[in-house]
């Protein structure tokens, strides 16, 4: 399969800003000129979506890890097929908020599943694409999932507050309860980060490690240098 754009993950743990960063890569790179995809795990499709709900509600109880796996697999493969490669096919930068690094730091190193589960299903449902450039973000894990925790509780009461107003669906579609991973304990996210560290060490030359402790303009900017370094992409910063 030929691929001519090329493909940027994002990862981290909870709160690091992957969101903003995106957004802001994504903006700079169309200032300069460049066609730009951005996406989302799990989600970025239709049938993904739904199973975002399922996987991150904190109603839903009692998902084995197994399970959990394999949905954020099944979402992974409807989405490679449905938009990640037509875009890369098309000669398109694709953006995508978490991949394949996540499952593998929060389900193979954080549920405990290992490394090799995560692997191999990468290599049966994703046919073993792999991103041109991934950029993990990298700050203090109380500091972060603390920051996930305030923003999704935030979020969460909107969701309730617009489910019993209908002139506020809106808010209740595009909030909905997204706590399940951040209820999970500090064992739990020290595991996520070592499962990252790990990925980094046996990757140097796709991930790259970037601080995301100070303000975002200045993740930006750093964001912004290693894209132009590892990838030749001009961005122009905002
Ligand atoms: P995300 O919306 O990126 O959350 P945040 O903005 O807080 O980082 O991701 C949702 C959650 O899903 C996050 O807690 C990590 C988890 N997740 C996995 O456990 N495995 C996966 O493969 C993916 C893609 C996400």
């Amino acid at each position: 399969m030929s691929r001519r754009g090329k493909f940027i993950t994002f990862e981290g743990l909870d709160g690091t800003g992957k969101s903003t960063q995106m957004r802001k890569l994504a903006a700079a790179l169309r200032a300069a000129g460049h066609k730009v995809v951005e996406t989302r795990e799990p989600g970025g499709t239709a049938a993904g979506e739904k199973i975002r709900r399922v996987l991150l509600d904190s109603a839903t109880e009692g998902l084995s890890p197994l399970a959990e796996m394999a949905l954020m697999f099944a979402s992974r493969a409807q989405h490679i097929a449905e938009v990640i490669q037509p875009a890369l096919d098309h000669g398109q930068i694709v953006l995508c908020d978490r991949f394949t690094d996540s499952t593998e730091a929060y389900q193979g190193s954080g549920r405990k599943l290992g490394s090799e589960a995560v692997l191999k299903l990468h290599r049966v449902l994703c046919g073993d694409l792999q991103p041109d450039l991934t950029i993990l973000l990298d700050s203090d894990p109380a500091m972060s999932v603390g920051r996930a925790r305030r923003r999704n509780r935030r979020a969460s009461h909107g969701a309730i507050k617009g489910g019993n107003d209908s002139s506020n669906k809106n808010t209740a579609k595009h909030h909905p309860d997204e706590n399940r991973f951040e209820q999970q304990n500090r064992a739990f996210f020290t595991r996520v980060q070592e499962g990252y560290q790990a990925i980094v060490a046996r990757e140097p030359q796709r991930i790259v490690k970037v601080d995301a402790s100070g303000a975002p303009a200045q993740t930006h900017r750093r964001v912004v240098g290693v894209v132009g370094r590892k990838l030749k992409l001009a961005a122009r910063n905002s």
